[in-house]
């Protein structure tokens, strides 16, 4: 099992014992659903309960698109967007564009932001491409999401025809309403439903992440056997100190506590980037509410030692680590003997790559440590697919008890909506009369 190091956590071990009863509270709470926002609660039992058939039908679906396209671009955003993208960055190849035998498709990612350069550039790139659609929102009605996928349908039908496009464009979105699923009816399409009782955030292992991972090739079986392994792991009856998410859970709302406001997620794998953007948003969107929340920011390792870590190293101390830790890699490289030895590093000749980067990572922490920068250590044996639905689950159950021994409701973002409501009536939105007269007015 993926395990939780938190030696280095600067709590102590009573301190961390004395969550237990709260944390017990929180995981009977979710449990029996009677807690905040318990109508959001179908991401629970979710691993365990996805059937075989459900399974093949999305991966039927997922072979239409792979035998029918050399692309296809996942329109959505938030949790709509991001689980899918951190999976299958964290598995994929990290130079997918240069090496792409043909085997799969290239996932391009659309609907999560209105940047015209970026929609030009895409539409140009899919210029003669046999190019399929993935349009996923739970809402249906995401500005962000809509308007990318009203250029790429459009794009679609003229290049590939109605017939085709028919057949390449999938919606994920809800079972009745929403202008995604009026389309996706009206048109025919192919559609998979976001549960009602699953939030956006806490939906990689629905159609929302699971079709486009299975679109990439990865095996989405995997994907929720770990997650399930982990709900196991993680579940009510396990005691608190052998449970890793109730122990996250205890020792960040510690931490907290101690005036620790800022975690940051660490990699040292590239790959992981995303993987930090999906737990910033689980995290940000459950716990930032009510005046509270610990601000959830992410760096990449080596990369941010040299731009973030000053501040990590000597800033103002508000702040703890949580390193995802890959144990294993994939592939093995090892650096070259010099004769000339110019650079003068011929003492790592034979040495692994990992095995430098592991002494980056343990040097990082010990100067952390020191620098009074708490540290929990995440330690993920390999990144492939059964560990990382261990991850995800690790983590969403832990943000769970989390949210609630924070006493917000970990499931609801009403703070999402106030921008939306001034980008509207800014735009003249049908429906926003009264806050675009008001909007003006206070701009005048
Ligand atoms: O977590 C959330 O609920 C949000 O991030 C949503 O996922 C995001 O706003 C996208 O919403 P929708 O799927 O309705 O388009």
């Amino acid at each position: 099992m993926i395990k939780l190091d938190i030696s280095k956590a600067l709590v102590s071990a009573e301190r961390v014992a004395s969550f237990e009863g709260k944390v017990a509270s929180a995981q009977k709470a979710l449990e029996e659903g009677t807690c905040a926002g318990n109508d959001f609660l179908g991401w629970l039992h979710l691993p365990s309960s996805i059937s075989a058939d459900y399974m093949t039908k999305l991966q039927e679906c997922a072979q239409t698109l792979r035998d029918n396209c050399d692309t296809v671009v996942v329109a959505g955003i938030g949790g709509s967007y991001l689980g899918a993208r951190a999976v299958i960055e964290a598995l994929g190849n990290s130079f997918q564009w240069l090496t792409n035998n043909g085997e799969n498709p290239d996932i391009l990612f659309a609907g999560n932001n209105i940047g015209e350069d970026y929609l030009y550039e895409l539409t140009e790139y899919l210029r003669g491409r046999k190019f399929g659609v993935i349009n996923i929102s739970k809402s249906g009605t995401t500005t962000e999401t809509a308007l990318a996928f009203r250029l790429l349908k459009k794009q679609c039908e003229e290049q590939r025809g109605k017939e085709m496009a028919r057949k390449v464009i999938v919606a994920v979105t809800d079972a009745k309403k929403g202008a995604a699923r009026t389309t996706a009816d009206k048109e025919g399409y192919t559609s998979f439903v976001i549960p009602d009782n699953v939030g956006g955030r806490f939906s990689v292992l629905t159609p929302v992440g699971l079709l486009p991972i299975a679109v990439a090739g990865f095996d989405i079986a995997k994907l929720v056997q770990g997650a399930a392994d982990m709900e196991k792991a993680t579940s009510v009856d396990v005691p608190f100190a052998e449970n890793p998410s109730a122990q996250y859970a205890a020792v960040r709302n510690a931490l907290y506590e101690d005036g620790k406001k800022i975690e940051i997620l660490v990699n040292f794998q590239p790959k992981l980037h995303f993987m930090n953007e999906w737990w910033k948003q689980l995290y940000g969107e459950s716990e930032g509410k009510d005046g509270k929340g610990i601000f959830p920011a992410a760096v990449d390792f080596s990369t941010d030692l040299h731009s973030m870590g000053q501040w990590i190293q000597e800033g103002e101390r508000t702040i703890f680590e949580t390193v995802v830790s890959i144990e294993e890699t994939e592939h093995k490289l090892l650096f070259p003997h010099d004769d000339e030895n110019l650079d003068g590093l011929n003492f790592l000749a034979g040495k692994r790559v990992d095995e430098v980067n592991k002494m980056a990572e343990l040097g990082t922490q010990l100067a952390h440590v020191d620098g009074g920068v708490p540290n929990m250590r995440v330690i993920v044996p390999r990144l492939n697919e059964y560990w990382i639905g261990q991850l995800i689950y690790f983590f969403e159950k832990a943000c769970g008890i989390s949210g609630l021994l924070l006493e917000v409701n970990p499931f609801n973002q009403p703070g999402v909506e106030a921008y939306k409501k001034n980008m509207f009536a800014l735009l003249g939105k049908p429906g926003y009369e009264k806050e675009t007269i008001a909007i003006r007015e206070r701009l005048k």
